[in-house]
Formats: C-alpha cells, sequence, structure tokens
C-alpha cells in the first residue's frame, strides 16, 4: 500500500465557541471512495475544508500525503494543496464565462498571472480543456456560456476544472444534491469512473446514504462532529444507520 492520502489524528474544529468537529482519527488510502454521510449540521463541509487545506484544525494533525499542512507556507502550501481538488456544492463558477475559462481554472495554480489573464481574451490549451470535457461528457459546450447550462452540466464543468488540475485526491461536497435521482446515479458513476481511470482517490460527502452504498467503497458516519461509524457496505446494517439519523435527545 502507498502512502496514505489523508491523515487525521485526534482532530478537533471550532468556530469560536462551538465545537464542530471532535477528536477525529482515520486515515485515507490511496483508491479509496470514502462516502461521508450524516444529517445536515453534522460537520461533513468542514472535514472536506480541512482536507483541502481551506481550514485549519484547532487541535490535532491532519497530513496530507505524508506532510501537515499547517507547517507549510506559501508555494510549499499550495503545491501540496493543488494535490486535493474539491467540488463544491455550490460550483463555484464563473457565471458569465465561457465554459473553457471555468475549466482552465484549474490551471491557475501552475499558469503565471500573465497566461491567465492572456487566456481570458484567447483560451490557452484549449486541448487539455476539451479533453477534459470529453471525460465529463459535454465536449461540445466548450464555449458556451455557463449560466446557459442546466444544474447537472455545470456540475460537470466543476468535475472537469478538477480533472485538468489532476490532483491526487478529489473531494467532493454534496456534488448531487441540486440533482435530479437519475441525473444523481449518472453523476456519481461519472465520478467513480473517472477517480478510478485516473487511480485517484475520491472522498465525497452525500446527505442521502443510498448513494454511498452503491458508489462508495467505505463509509464513514459523522454524526454531530463525532465519527458514528467507519465501514464498508457491506458491513452496514440498519441500526448503525438509524443510529446515525436519530434525532439527538
Ligand atoms: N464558518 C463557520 N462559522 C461558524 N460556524 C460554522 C461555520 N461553518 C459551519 N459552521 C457550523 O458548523 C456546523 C457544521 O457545519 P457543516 O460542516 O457545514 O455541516 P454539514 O456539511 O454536515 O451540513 C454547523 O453547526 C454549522 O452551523
Ligand atoms: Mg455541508
Amino acid at each position: 500500500m502507498g502512502e496514505a492520502v489523508f491523515q487525521l489524528h485526534q482532530v478537533t474544529h471550532r468556530f469560536g465557541e462551538l465545537t464542530v468537529l471532535t477528536d477525529l482519527t482515520f486515515t485515507v488510502q490511496p483508491g479509496e471512495r470514502v462516502g461521508l454521510i450524516g444529517p445536515s449540521g453534522a460537520g461533513k463541509s468542514t472535514l472536506l475544508s480541512l482536507l483541502n487545506g481551506s481550514l485549519l484544525p484547532s487541535q490535532g494533525t491532519v497530513q496530507v500525503l505524508g506532510q501537515d499542512l499547517s507547517e507549510l507556507q506559501g508555494q510549499e502550501r499550495r503545491r501540496l494543496q493543488r494535490q486535493v481538488g474539491t467540488v463544491y456544492q455550490q460550483h463555484h463558477l464563473a457565471n458569465n464565462l465561457a465554459v473553457i475559462h471555468n475549466v482552465n481554472a484549474g490551471q491557475l495554480g501552475r499558469w503565471s498571472l500573465a497566461r491567465a489573464a492572456w487566456s481570458l481574451l484567447w483560451p490557452q490549451d484549449v486541448e487539455t480543456a476539451v479533453q477534459a470535457l470529453t471525460q465529463v461528457g459535454i465536449p461540445e459546450k466548450l464555449y458556451a456560456r455557463t449560466n446557459r447550462l442546466s444544474g447537472g452540466q455545470q456540475q460537470r464543468v466543476a468535475i472537469a476544472r478538477v480533472l485538468v488540475q489532476n490532483p491526487t485526491a478529489i473531494l467532493a461536497d454534496e456534488p448531487i444534491s441540486s440533482l435530479d435521482p437519475a441525473r444523481s446515479h449518472d453523476l456519481m458513476a461519472l465520478l467513480c469512473r473517472l477517480t478510478e481511470t485516473t487511480s485517484k482517490t475520491l472522498v465525497v460527502s452525500l446527505h442521502d446514504i443510498e448513494y454511498a452504498f452503491q458508489y462508495c467503497t467505505r463509509l464513514i458516519g459523522l454524526r454531530q462532529g463525532q465519527i458514528c461509524f467507519d465501514a464498508h457496505p457491506e458491513q452496514m446494517d440498519t441500526a448503525r444507520i438509524d443510529a446515525l439519523y436519530a434525532l439527538s435527545a
């Protein structure tokens, strides 16, 4: 087994007085597809922010590919952060721009400012963008305006952007929350296929446990900021799921 992609040790996170995650310890190995499940407010998004380094833990350590992000600065930190690509619930796309510019945003960590600016007039590396859009099934949308696309297509653009970034791990924060069931299955199947064919590691937060069962190799249940279970889908039973979603007293 190669080097762990993520290694969390006794991680606690607070926003001011509010403790959102408590004492999380777990490791994610290369090639795993981890479904992060739990009710709204359980801390899923916060945990993903710790994995991609947009937040640093209040206590404990988060290692990405063996390195502690909080011990790195500047360019070194950004280089490590580029190994983790994130697809957000709200896409975070520039809606008024053509799809190609949003896909090329995945290059920004690598491109000089001049090249990035120039690319807004004369799109650079069209080939890479087309390739990524082909992988997500919408190559014909290269020059379409992003806000003319459907929600599912916009989510595919967000995935294409991450593919162009070519990270070791992909994080997806409730990527199907605004899609109907048929499109949700399409998108989850796509995410799995892509991570498999490109040998990437996937951590995906999902509100709906059914999709996690079907598409993930490991399920981590979060409840009120604590790990409620960490198991393979075949080890799961209804009691564990009931405990995850039970209303607190
Ligand atoms: N930036 C923030 N500042 C203060 N509280 C936050 C912030 N982000 C999230 N929270 C709180 O942390 C808890 C967990 O939120 P979140 O990680 O978004 O959960 P989930 O993604 O599982 O719905 C919630 O109580 C939420 O209100
Ligand atoms: Mg969330």
